[in-house]
């Protein structure tokens, strides 16, 4: 699919409207909009019955920027909502999860009663461990049923789970753990990945070394590795979990008890913890997913292909299609484990209704060609959802049509960690879709596209997206550290949310996301901040100064670029730059995870900078996407950034 033709479908207009036979099925009707903008808060209220209250609330929004308080005099139990509601209403032998794993012809399933069981076992283990109400417990998992069980086991206690993503590094486990606290993690010895097992466990204890607070360690055996094994702190999954009741009275919390913590990159070196509290979103993480994949939970087989490690993990897999009691498909592989049709025997086995995966990996499969996914039966997909980042045209129609069929609504869903649910997306069956857009704020919310005054823009017209007015998921601030909460959101435009994404309005008012406007990158759908990297690399001895930019990539969406000046040391200087290029990567690595590798390190001699010293990361950017460069007057030396520009032409760029 060309370019050109591309263009050609924009030009024209490409819209999709929604079938008929999809409208006359779907859960949401037209009027949903003008119910809820009639009275949002009282909307949402209604929304609240979704969960299961012990307590329903009778108070809906108290709000004092930037905090706010939803169902606030409610009781609930989190895990009770995802699971014991099911048992109880005689739901106990629908299918929660088809679990798949890397390994072909290794799967499990597990029914709402078994889930609740083995949560019920989970939360026993937890208490003889000493978990208690408010205690931070850290998750660092596989994609394995354990993850879920540790998940829900922890929330059923009131506790707090601080998911770290398994790809992140021991010291990116350590600095998470240690800001907030936490006293337990759960684990697993290792991890598969295209068939070769990955040690998880000794990147725990190698964090654990600057983490004396941590009293326990509940470890899943899911390799034959073997393990270093610290007594009395460590514990086998197998010895503790499997001979605990299997059942447990859950307590009830008020409905601001936090939830969870999810670690997010922000514009400065320092990950920000984001949390998020019970009632409110748990109501938006169902109440959307019912919406916007127009769930039929007594035959859909749902896929959200991401991992638990990421905010999409927890609302898409976890919390939103639990709540509404669906089958879903939770895999543990990559998208090529057992060869690249590996999705769609996934997809075609167990016939799977609604895929939602990221742009990033949409683009790889397209790479990998129509033909793959064509030699499948993927008649049973009816719905279509991406998220994460941008995604471009061509993408979307490939996606619509080869994975689609032509026929199934796409849903490009906008939110962010701290957003804790979708607040934008076309819903299925009423609005129309174009390729790449987003098109709306979702009933109930309220956003809106800003120019630097604040000022909204009208149609044709771009700025940055702001949200108007509190929702019930979004994130209660940043733990430990509330200044920064209202600084970071809340200062830029008084008044409203800042999301640090850029915007624009089409002609006819439809909205399209354009990436972020501030330091965040946003790589394969993973946040990173250029700060974060740049931290990274300084922190190699024989780096001097580092910058790092975010440069546009065919597939990963945005590509780290990182120029290095370096103070080479005897040691050093007797490498060739190819050797201590790799060696920079690696560190990346290692202080932070793979993800955050650059694609391409540039040695250079100096990097370029204005007469008050900053680094003119702007030009360093039209570098990186091979552009013309813009006005260079300001800088001490314009001569710099030509010089750069050609080190930037031999150089060579990673693949992995
Ligand atoms: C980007 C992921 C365009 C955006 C759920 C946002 C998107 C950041 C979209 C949040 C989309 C997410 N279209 N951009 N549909 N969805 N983004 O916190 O830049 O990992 O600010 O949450 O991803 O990333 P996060």
């Amino acid at each position: 699919m060309s370019e050109a033709k591309i263009e050609a479908w924009l030009e024209e207009d490409r819209e999709f409207a929604p079938s008929e036979a999809f409208s006359a099925q779907a859960n949401a009707q037209p009027s949903i909009y003008d119910e809820a903008a009639k009275d949002p808060v009282a909307w949402w209220r209604e929304q609240a019955n979704r969960v299961t209250w012990d307590v329903a609330p009778t108070s809906t929004l108290e709000w004092e920027l930037p905090n706010a308080k939803w169902f606030a005099d409610g009781m609930l139990n989190a895990s009770v909502s995802c699971v014991d509601v099911h048992v109880r209403e005689g739901r106990g032998d629908r299918v929660a999860f088809n679990w798949v794993a890397d390994a072909e012809g290794e799967s499990r399933v597990i029914t709402y009663h078994e889930l609740y069981r083995e949560v019920c076992r989970t939360a026993n283990a937890l208490i003889e461990l000493g978990v208690k109400k408010g205690d931070r417990i850290a998750v660092y998992m596989p994609m394995i049923p354990e993850a879920v069980f540790a998940m829900l086991a922890i929330v059923r206690l009131g506790a707090i789970h601080s998911v770290v993503f398994g790809g992140f590094s021991a010291d990116a486990l350590a600095s998470r753990i240690l800001d907030s606290d936490c006293r337990f993690v759960v684990t697993a010895d290792g991890a598969f990945r295209r068939g070769a097992a990955t040690p998880l466990k000794p990147a725990v204890d190698e964090a654990l070394k600057s983490c004396p607070d941590v009293s326990a360690v509940l470890v899943v055996k899911r390799t034959d590795g073997a393990v270093d094994w610290v007594e009395g702190r460590d514990h086998w999954w197998h010895d503790i979990v499997e001979r605990q009741s299997a059942s447990h009275e859950p307590e009830s919390f008020p409905a601001e008890t936090p939830l969870f913590i999810m670690y997010t990159s922000g514009t400065t070196a320092k990950p920000k913890g984001i949390f998020h509290t019970t009632g409110g979103y748990l109501t938006q993480a169902a109440t959307t997913y019912y919406y916007v994949f127009d769930v039929k939970p007594e035959t859909d087989v749902c896929w959200t292909a991401a991992d638990i490690g990421w905010i999409t993990g927890h609302s898409y897999i976890v919390y939103g299609p639990l709540i509404n009691g669906v089958t879903q498909i939770m895999y543990e592989g990559l998208p090529d484990s057992g060869g690249r049709d590996r999705w769609w025997k996934i997809i075609s086995h167990y016939k799977a209704t609604i895929l939602y995966t990221a742009p990033t990996t949409i683009r790889t499969l397209m790479k990998w060609g129509h033909q793959i996914p064509e030699g499948y039966d993927l008649s049973s997909l009816r719905l279509l959802g991406t998220v994460g980042e941008p995604i471009n045209p061509e993408a979307w129609m490939w996606y619509r049509k080869n994975i689609g069929g032509s026929r199934c609504p796409i849903v490009d869903t906008w939110w962010q960690t701290e957003t804790g649910a979708i607040l934008c997306s076309p819903l299925p069956g009423i609005t129309a879709t174009k390729p790449g857009a987003a098109m709306r704020a979702l009933p109930g919310i309220s956003v809106a596209v800003v120019d630097d005054a604040g000022n909204e823009v009208g149609n044709n017209s771009g700025g940055y997206l702001v949200v108007t007015a509190p929702w019930p998921s979004m994130t209660r601030g940043i733990w430990g550290d509330p200044d920064r909460f209202m600084s970071t959101y809340w200062a830029r435009f008084p008044g409203k949310y800042f999301a640090g994404d850029g915007a624009k309005l089409d002609a006819e008012g439809d909205l399209w996301l354009l990436g972020r406007v501030d330091d965040v990158m946003n790589i394969s759908g993973h946040r990173l901040s250029t700060t974060e990297v740049e931290h990274a690399l300084v922190g190699h001895h024989a780096v001097a100064e580092a910058a790092v930019v975010g440069a546009s990539d065919d597939t990963t969406g945005q590509a780290i670029v990182a120029f290095v000046t370096l103070k080479l040391s005897a040691d050093d200087a007797d490498k060739d730059q190819a050797a201590l290029i790799e060696e920079l990567r690696a560190h990346v690595a290692s202080v932070i995870s793979p993800i955050a590798k650059p694609r391409q390190i540039i040695l250079t001699p100096e990097l370029p900078k204005t007469r008050s010293g900053k680094i003119m990361r702007r030009l360093l950017r039209d570098v990186a996407e091979n552009r013309s460069l813009g006005d260079v007057t300001t800088l001490t030396d314009p001569t710099v950034v030509n010089m750069i520009a050609g080190l930037m032409d031999t150089s060579a760029t990673a693949e992995d």
